[in-house]
């Protein structure tokens, strides 16, 4: 499989993730500090007070993907750990870190890729409301600033925020991420906020660089009906608006669409005079996260929404079902997903560049003679590749491809128990052991001469 000159591969993954030491050099406290320290809140108690201990072990780690061949590495930046308090004080030993792992990268050769928040909330700006406070949008700015002039020189490409949409529906919908809360109307307050957040960011790095590439990383899915009813029918179109359009629409067209825009008075919205301007700030490029397709029915109980998502009628888990593969987060291997995403920008959205951020899965995996043979993520990966292969044949400005992840890591509310790396990671020894979807990816990416 060829991809064009210039392609970038890399990895993806996030702060508390990955990270660990929660609470030491005088980093503060963040929600999902707060969130999994909250009994019953993450399954089997986990919680990511050590991760995979990258704040110790990101040389060896970067020296791994070196190893690999990445072009490219995306990660966030855990805002309490440089600004304990969430704006003010600046906590200088959190800022080093940054820079060690920036050089680090640099120096082995690899290009850092910093998304700003990956859902790492200071618990002081979630004391005062967080994404529900519209204040919280000049935050994210203020933070943006700090980190362009500490890492700007270094660092020319920059994400504002990851998935936006599920901030406000595991977040605030569902109450299965941090905040926790379920709280339905607050899901357009929250939009709104992060989106304003992501235009204000986004000038604030301009500001600061103005040479730096400044993009967003959505959750985009292809959404199906779960059956052929006129009502299913409809819930796609109003899912489609809320989980894709109200994000899209306003980056490219300015506005919001009407499914999301009828629901600001009942959830005492304000759009205020120039926030439609300030959200659609011109970017460089899209970036886009994206493992499955969806499956919606109507659903009239659905406050402010009228559609609810659905799963298979199976036990969480790694399972098959009518010849169709679920990974072990339940979710359908849908290969085309790349394809119709990237057809879908191109097609509606005058074809932006835009990179694959986000794309892997979560298969059950078993160390045997030191060596994991997980078939079935290097064909889910092969298949997905494919498919982005296949869109750039037919025009896409698709620019890159990050798989999701490097390292087994704390999967939220799934804690350890799911594995989406291409390195296994032993989580009481902190060992690490490439599987073989991650030579096949080393060889994937030398092979592109
Ligand atoms: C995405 C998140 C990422 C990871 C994958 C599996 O929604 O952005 O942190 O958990 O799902």
């Amino acid at each position: 499989m060829n991809f064009p000159d210039g392609f970038v591969f890399g990895a993806a993954a996030s702060s508390y993730q990955i990270e660990g030491v929660w609470n030491e050099d005088g980093k503060g406290e963040s929600i999902w500090d707060r969130f999994a320290h909250t009994p019953g809140k993450i399954k089997n108690g986990d919680t990511g007070d050590v991760a995979c201990d990258f704040y110790h072990r990101y040389a060896e780690d970067i020296a791994l993907m070196k190893e690999l061949g990445l072009h490219a590495y995306r990660f966030s930046i855990n805002w309490p750990r440089v600004l304990p308090d969430g704006l003010g004080r600046v906590n200088e030993k959190g800022l080093d870190f940054y820079k060690r792992v920036v050089d680090e990268l640099l120096a082995a050769g690899i290009k850092p890729c910093v998304n700003l928040y990956h859902w790492e909330l200071p618990q002081a700006l979630q004391d005062q409301g967080g994404w529900m406070n519209r204040d919280c949008a000049a935050w994210l700015a203020d933070f943006a600033a700090l980190m362009v002039e500490s890492l700007g020189d270094r660092v020319t490409d920059w994400m504002t925020l990851n998935e936006p949409m599920m901030v406000a529906a595991l977040g605030h919908v569902m109450g299965w991420h941090a905040p926790g809360y379920r709280k339905p109307l607050q899901f357009f307050k929250v939009v709104h906020h992060l989106m304003l957040g992501h235009g204000l960011a986004a000038r604030s790095i301009k500001a600061g660089e103005p040479d730096a590439k400044v993009g967003i990383a959505l959750d985009l899915r292809p959404i199906y009906p779960l059956t052929g009813s006129k009502k299913d029918r409809r819930a796609v179109v109003k899912a489609d608006a809320l989980m894709r359009r109200t994000f899209l629409d306003p980056i490219f067209h300015g506005e919001y669409p009407p499914q999301f825009t009828d629901q600001l008075w009942p959830a005492r919205v304000k759009i205020e005079p120039g926030d439609m301007q300030t959200i659609a700030v011109p970017l460089d490029y899209v970036g886009i996260n994206t493992y499955t397709r969806d499956r919606v029915r109507f659903n009239r109980w659905a406050i402010g929404m009228g559609f609810s998502g659905v799963g298979p009628e199976a036990p969480d888990g790694e399972f098959e079902q009518d010849g169709v593969q679920y990974t072990s987060m339940g979710w359908e291997v849908y290969p085309p997903v790349l394809y119709e995403v990237l057809m879908l920008l191109k097609n509606e959205y005058g074809n932006p560049a835009c990179y694959v951020t986000e794309n892997g899965a979560a298969f059950t995996d078993t160390v045997v003679d030191g060596r994991v043979h997980d078939e079935k993520r290097t064909a889910y990966l092969q298949a997905h590749l494919a498919g982005v292969r296949q869109a750039i044949d037919e025009g896409s400005n698709c620019r890159g491809y990050f798989v999701w992840t490097l390292l087994d890591n704390f999967e939220w509310a799934e804690g350890y128990s799911k594995r989406f790396g291409i390195v296994y990671v032993n989580h009481r020894t902190q060992e690490r052991i490439v599987k073989d979807s991650g030579r096949w990816y080393q060889s994937l990416i030398a092979a592109q001469g």
